[in-house]
């Protein structure tokens, strides 16, 4: 069996690397010279825990290699998967297939015997059959099924979700292509897990849904987060309980500062778009994406209410800027939203994350990073987590309190030990929780505010 990989982005070479993995011969395009350069030298472009291993055995084993060449890849492979980037249009919102038409098009005129041509990438409900009128019209002569095998990947655990999939999802119209497919998929079949073969179109709906409905889950905690915070509840606890259900499930009911990433905002948006194109409404998941932007917002008021007020002579240190841990991707993460308004408020925000400040430095305005973590907390008034890096809440919490000149933390995902930040002096406002822990800092912020403020006047 040879498969071919079109795209080598977090999707692509995960799914390539772990084909691979299965003793598949795999080949990995990419259009971009200098990620094939990286990836035939040994340098892994993408930050995914695990990845490199995979790929050097993979490669150490001869079945998997790399080419920008259609005219190398395409021709002996027995299935393509398209795994390219459908990127949210910047006039309508509706996901962008200029990479996936122009893939497949190319693609068309170099294929040699039945070949399964399949995307991997999220794309809306009708791109199959799109992808398979181009495709003849680019060579009437070809023999290739058009099919949809959508991944669930999550970033910082692909490797896992790719090995330990909850499904695996073969949309197709074509008995050959299904034969194909499950041939690839037979070693993760045959681990247990099941393979649901559908119609084209149930498996693109599948994907969006599945995207939409966890990104609505996410919205509709933090919401009741909001509400526990008006009224002595704690929002840890009432996802507790409702997560017991299990029709409800625990999973995805962490409340935070909104659901950021690569996939589920623009996700969501495309699925709304795309419904409302076809003259069907998604009004749930319109109101869960209205939601989470709103709330990024509303956490600049929390953090300025936790300062007593106002954030004006306060230096601020934002601890986590991508838009989850694991992972140095900050696409569509909260922090580009608060970090630069929390700029705009204080006389001065330091920034870390452990893994995103390369990519922070090219997407935020306003901050000063900080790549040691006690540089940014160095006497700084207000702390504020956004991501939950293990080493935020494995921090000496008395060296930081003995770094910092004010007492205030702002734990934006309730990942730090209460007790031992109160112990430690801190005033600790969390997320879903109305009571501040410590003592109130308003008298003490207002101290500091004067006292900075004499100092710059003196200055
Ligand atoms: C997601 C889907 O999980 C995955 O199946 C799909 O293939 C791609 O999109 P990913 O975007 O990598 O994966 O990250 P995920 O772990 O799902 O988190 C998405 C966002 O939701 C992050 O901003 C995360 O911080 C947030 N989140 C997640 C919460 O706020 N609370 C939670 O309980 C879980």
């Amino acid at each position: 069996m040879k498969v071919t990989i079109v795209g080598t982005g977090y999707v692509g070479l995960v799914t390539g690397a772990c084909f691979a993995d299965l003793g598949i011969d795999v080949t990995c395009l990419d259009t971009d010279s200098d990620k094939i350069d990286a990836l035939k030298a040994g340098v892994i472009p993408i930050y995914e825990p695990g990845l490199d291993a995979i790929v050097e055995r993979a490669c150490a084993a001869g079945r998997l290699s790399f080419t920008t060449r259609y005219e190398f890849a395409i021709p002996d492979a027995d299935a393509v998967f398209i795994a390219v980037g459908t990127p949210p249009r910047s006039s309508d919102g509706q996901a962008d297939l200029s990479a996936i038409m122009a893939s497949a098009a190319t693609i068309a005129p170099l294929l040699c015997g039945f070949t399964v041509v399949a995307t991997k990438s999220t794309v809306p409900v009708g791109t199959s059959s799109r992808i398979e009128t181009l495709m003849r019209r680019a060579a009437p002569e070809a023999d290739f099924a058009v099919a949809s095998n959508p991944e669930f990947l999550r970033e910082g655990a692909a490797i896992h979700d790719f090995t330990h999939p909850d499904r695996v999802v073969l949309g197709v119209d074509d008995r050959r292509a299904a034969e194909v497919l499950r041939e690839i998929y037979a070693p993760i079949e045959a681990a247990g897990v099941p393979v649901l073969v559908v119609d084209r179109s149930t498996a693109e709906i599948a994907k969006y849904a599945a995207n939409s409905f966890l990104a609505t889950k996410i919205a509709f905690i933090n919401e009741v987060a909001d509400l526990c915070e008006s009224t002595g509840g704690s929002v840890d606890a009432v996802a507790h309980a409702i997560g017991l259900d299990h029709r409800i499930g625990p999973d995805f009911l962490k409340a935070g500062p909104g659901f950021g990433g690569s996939c589920f905002p623009k996700d969501t948006q495309a699925f709304v778009k795309t419904s409302e194109a076809l003259g069907v409404r998604q009004r749930v998941v319109a109101a869960a994406i209205h939601a989470n932007e709103a709330r990024k917002l509303h956490l600049v008021e929390r953090v300025v209410e936790a300062s007593g007020g106002s954030l004006a002579g306060l230096r601020v240190a934002v601890l986590g800027l991508t838009f989850k841990a694991g992972t140095d991707d900050l696409r569509d993460s909260p922090s580009l939203v608060v970090v630069p308004e929390l700029a705009k408020l204080a006389r001065e925000v330091r920034a870390h994350d452990p893994a995103g400040l390369m990519r922070a430095r090219e997407q935020i305005e306003g901050p000063v990073f900080c790549a040691d973590l006690r540089k940014a907390l160095d006497g700084a008034d207000v702390a504020v987590l956004l991501t939950d890096w293990p080493e935020y809440k494995a921090m000496d919490l008395v060296e930081a309190a003995g770094l910092m000149t004010g007492r205030v933390l702002v734990d934006l995902r309730n990942a730090l030990d209460i007790a031992a930040a109160t112990a430690a002096g801190f005033s600790v406002f969390g997320v879903g929780r109305s009571e501040v822990r410590g003592a109130a800092p308003v008298e003490r912020m207002t101290a500091i505010r004067r006292a900075r403020t004499a100092v710059q006047a003196a200055e």
